[in-house]
């Protein structure tokens, strides 16, 4: 049994087996029509959603299952000052699987480490959202069918923006893509994403602020949302917010199959008149994405009945662990909100020291 925090927690067999399962419940939906006869599923969600938090909870009904939830941190212990261990540790008496949304970085795997049943991260502040990267996967195999040689476009808020980072971690396992990062330069990849994903593996990308740079090349365009909640800065949000307005003007010199991806909601990136353009794909992906959680809420079901009560391990014993005398200067990691949790850094075979939580880079390096 374990827990999905990022989309490197599935290996790209197991996508493919998810991608399969959720093919087999479009075909099949009957099938599955009692597959989590009994089961619970708790939503946990301390930040804002419609999509997400949703299409878990339609998935489990759709598999038989039911579905208890705390939507917002108002209507959860969260707002007494409950920490994120001790609401794992409670809801785990609950349910049979949690799915968390958390505004801080690696909320999920602090939940994970408390819980006694699995816990699916449905995002983390802007660090991971896998269930998301599932329902992108779905779409492009679906749209494009293949994940290999595609040209990738992620334009936006790519700091920020999870989903852009889980998706770049799925997508760089597969040969031949190429990436195209368009984003204002302060909204640039973070350098611990493009670094793992990227660099280190040698996958081509190219950085810009021009949209229009590499239209004609791009078979996947990845249109994101300009994070407003997670600006210090609402100067810097209101300077940034329409860097990229897509129109169908815009797309003159796309591709005849570019698929054009959102994880939405969108504000104001994508104008609607491109909503009846046969290349905007976004609300079919809001589809695959409660078939994918479909999948994957039973696969999970499947291994904790082996597997019972044991959460992903996770162990910070090894040598290439740092405790204690390194602080995490990220103030949107969870180990500087939550002061009991212990400071964890991992150190990377390029000898740099990442926080557990959030990835962020210890600084000063030791
Ligand atoms: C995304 C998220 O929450 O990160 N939305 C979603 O889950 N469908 C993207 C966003 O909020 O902009």
């Amino acid at each position: 049994m374990k827990a999905v925090l990022d989309i490197l927690d599935l290996s790209t067999d197991e996508l493919e087996e998810l991608i399969a399962k959720a093919e087999d419940i479009i075909a099949h939906p009957a099938k599955y029509a009692h597959a989590a006869d009994g089961k619970k599923l708790a939503t946990l969600f301390f930040e804002p959603s419609t999509r997400t938090r949703m299409s878990f909870e339609a998935a489990m009904y759709e598999l038989g299952g039911h579905v208890i939830t705390t939507a917002g941190v108002d209507s959860s212990s969260a707002s007494k000052g409950e920490s994120v261990a001790d609401t794992a540790k409670t809801v785990s008496n609950y349910v049979d699987i949690i799915a968390q949304r958390h505004p801080k970085e690696g909320s999920a795997l602090v939940a994970a480490m408390h819980a006694t049943v699995p816990v699916i991260n449905a995002g983390d502040g802007g660090h991971c959202h896998p269930t998301q990267t599932l329902a992108d996967l779905l779409t492009i195999k679906r749209e494009k069918g293949r994940f290999d040689h595609l040209n990738v476009g992620l334009c936006g808020d790519l700091k920020f923006g999870r989903t852009v980072h889980s998706l770049i971690n799925a997508l760089a396992r597969y040969p031949g893509n190429r990436f195209f990062l368009i984003s204002p330069p302060e909204l640039k990849v973070p350098s611990y994403v493009k670094k793992a994903a990227l660099k280190d593996r040698a996958i081509p990308y190219l950085q810009t602020e021009d949209m229009l740079e590499f239209m004609p090349e791009l078979d996947i365009l990845y249109m994101t949302r300009i994070q407003r909640e997670r600006f210090a800065d609402p100067g810097e949000y209101e300077r940034l917010k329409d860097s990229y307005i897509l129109t169908p003007a815009k797309l003159e010199t796309a591709k005849k199959d570019l698929a054009i991806l959102h994880p939405l909601p969108r504000v104001n990136e994508i104008s609607v008149a491109v909503d009846d353009d046969p290349r905007a794909c976004y609300f079919k992906q809001v589809l695959y994405g409660k078939y994918m959680r479909m999948a994957l809420i039973l696969k999970l079901l499947k291994e904790q009945e082996t597997d019972k009560g044991v959460a992903r391990k996770v162990d910070f014993s090894g040598p290439e662990y740092v405790r204690d005398s390194l602080r995490c200067k990220n103030g949107r990691c969870i180990s500087n909100v939550e002061q009991e949790l212990p400071q964890v850094f991992r150190r990377g075979a390029d000898g740099v020291c990442r926080c557990v939580y959030c990835e962020a880079k210890a600084d000063p390096e030791p």
